[in-house]
């Protein structure tokens, strides 16, 4: 194995899309940021410099950081924000783990353009469980905002509108040929006739669901999440924000000039979304037209298209693995992820329907991040009074969750509550959609961990019906499970690495109105003992 060292500088840097030129955050100046390429068991050495004007954490979306939880990066849970001008050294390994997954800033809404792939090939001497490619790119979906995004951040928390409404969404950081003044950046991959290419999709945008689609060309799903699938075709894939999808196509059409595309799937009974398309090109090297013909657009679903989004996720099936699914469960969760509103006073951080504001919650209980130090530092360190460990099990009060909910259960309660997991416990958590507010398709993920998504349906879950028809002999394993909209999903996982982890929303929205908790996983000797102690240059709050 090797060990890979990288100089993360985190800067503003001026960019032009859309027409005009403003400052976003980059790390190097790139956007979207360095391409992490390593091996299954390679360790990382990512020295981080903050010399923009925020703070900003820095974190490795899937990776499972076993003992090494002061790595995983999320501001106030992990660590506490490397702040201008200072520095702090991410080291950690690739344990058993191969695929597409991608880094983010994790620190408020910085990561819109503070993003990038990570790629993991097989130990030397082993090789993909299908066909090699010839040709391997990162395509990585994101959004685009004019606006300074901390201001879109505030426009979200404090009256709830505008968040989903992006001016543009972006293929490698490019929004394409069908935006304005966008032509001549169009991201481009080139192929010859016979190739095999591997595409490793992943959706970094902020707020949105996506569709993607290549025209005239079948895609072979084969891994989502850094897990391998049994390879399935499909013309469209749908990718929840977090999520990573790697599509095999073969360059097997008329060579001509092909666009690959995606737009939103949007679930939010009356919420607006960005309704663009962006694209990228797929481009014969022997096209007789040249390059000047203009692209096949492909034909994506429509925004609500819940049907096409069933069908391709239902088909995931894992490659099965040593990894055993747990049958027998000590830790039974049920936790409701949806939306809601908190009174508050009138003033302008209090903008939403009758002296609310937006709020999102699990169990009811929306998550406040600490400021004093973080919930990993607090647990290690046994500092009091930064947390609870009361996060309820399931929720306060029972109701059917996809009918009409009575008012009194709009309104969540603050709370920094953790879940205590015993060391190497089988947790099974089932994740129901509530219908508040609005039914809508959450992409969950869980930080330190992959777990196995036993099933997933529409309306109200029913241990008597459901638990029947879990597949647990070959079922995807994932990071971020994207929860049926008005529906719910059920995921299983053992309990096998010490820490605190982050459980969330991965819509930035939604986790800013508090659709997090937190698990404290001990290790049986006492709490945190087996996980490496903190680095020396751990930043303080
Ligand atoms: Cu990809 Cu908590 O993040």
């Amino acid at each position: 194995a090797e060990t890979h060292y990288h100089e993360f500088v985190v800067r503003e840097t001026p960019v032009k899309r859309l027409c005009r030129t403003h400052n976003i955050i980059t790390v190097n100046g790139q956007f979207p940021g360095p391409t992490l390429a390593v091996r299954n068991g390679d360790k990382l050495v990512i020295k981080a410099t903050n010399r923009a004007r925020y703070n900003v954490t820095l974190h490795w979306h899937g990776i499972r950081q076993l003992r090494t939880p002061w790595a995983d990066g999320p501001e106030y849970v992990t660590q506490c924000p490397i702040k201008p001008g200072a520095t702090y050294t991410y080291r950690f390994t690739i344990e058993n783990q191969e695929g597409t997954l991608w880094w983010h800033a994790h620190s408020r809404w910085v990561r819109a353009t503070v993003y990038g792939a990570i790629v993991i090939f097989p130990k030397f001497g082993s090789s993909y469980p299908f066909p090699k490619p010839n040709v391997e790119v990162p395509v990585i979906l994101g959004e685009w905002w004019n606006r300074n995004i901390f201001d879109v951040m505030r426009q979200a928390l404090f009256t709830g509108a505008g968040p989903n409404i992006s001016d543009a969404y972006t293929i490698n950081g490019q929004p394409g040929d069908l935006y304005r003044c966008s032509s001549k950046g169009t991201t481009k991959i080139s192929v010859k006739s016979g190739d095999r290419v591997l595409l490793r999709v992943i959706n970094a945008a902020l707020n949105q669901q996506l569709f993607f689609s290549v025209a005239n060309h079948k895609l072979t799903v084969v891994e989502a999440d850094a897990a391998y699938l049994k390879p399935f075709t499909s013309r469209v894939i749908m990718v929840g924000p977090g999520q990573t999808t790697n599509v095999l196509l073969t360059a097997d059409q008329p060579p001509a000039r092909y666009y690959m595309a995606a737009s939103a799937y949007a679930t939010a009974q009356n919420a607006p979304f960005d309704n663009t398309t962006t694209t990228a090109i797929l481009e014969y090297q022997n096209s007789r037209s040249g390059s000047s013909s203009s692209p096949v657009l492909p034909q994506l679903p429509a925004f609500n298209d819940t049907a096409t989004v069933t069908a391709f996720t239902s088909q995931m099936r894992s490659i099965p693995s040593n990894a055993k699914v747990p049958t027998k469960i000590d830790h039974s969760l049920f936790f409701t992820v949806g939306l809601g509103f908190v009174n508050c006073a009138p003033g302008p951080r209090c903008q939403g329907p009758n002296n609310t504001r937006f709020a999102a919650s699990m169990n009811n209980v929306s998550f406040v991040l600490p400021r004093r130090t973080s919930l990993l530092q607090a647990a290690y360190q046994n500092i009091p009074g930064v947390f609870t460990t009361d996060f309820p099990p399931v929720p306060p009060v029972k109701f059917d969750y996809t009918g009409n909910v009575s008012r009194a259960l709009w309104q969540p309660r603050f709370g920094t509550k953790l879940y205590k997991l015993k060391f190497d416990s089988n947790v099974q958590i089932v994740l129901q959609d509530t219908a508040i507010f609005s039914t809508e398709d959450h992409p969950i993920h869980l930080h330190g961990y992959h777990f196995f998504v036993v099933g997933q349906g529409f309306g109200n879950f029913n241990p008597q019906t459901d638990t029947s028809k879990f597949n647990l002999v070959d079922p995807p394993v994932r990071n971020t499970i994207d929860v049926p909209v008005g529906g719910w999903a059920v995921i299983r996982f053992v309990a096998d690495n010490p820490g605190v982890w982050l459980f969330h929303c991965h819509i930035d929205s939604h986790l800013t109105w508090g659709l997090a908790m937190s698990f404290l996983v001990e290790n049986g000797k006492g709490e945190l003992q087996s996980i490496e102690p903190p680095p020396a240059d751990l930043p303080t709050c």
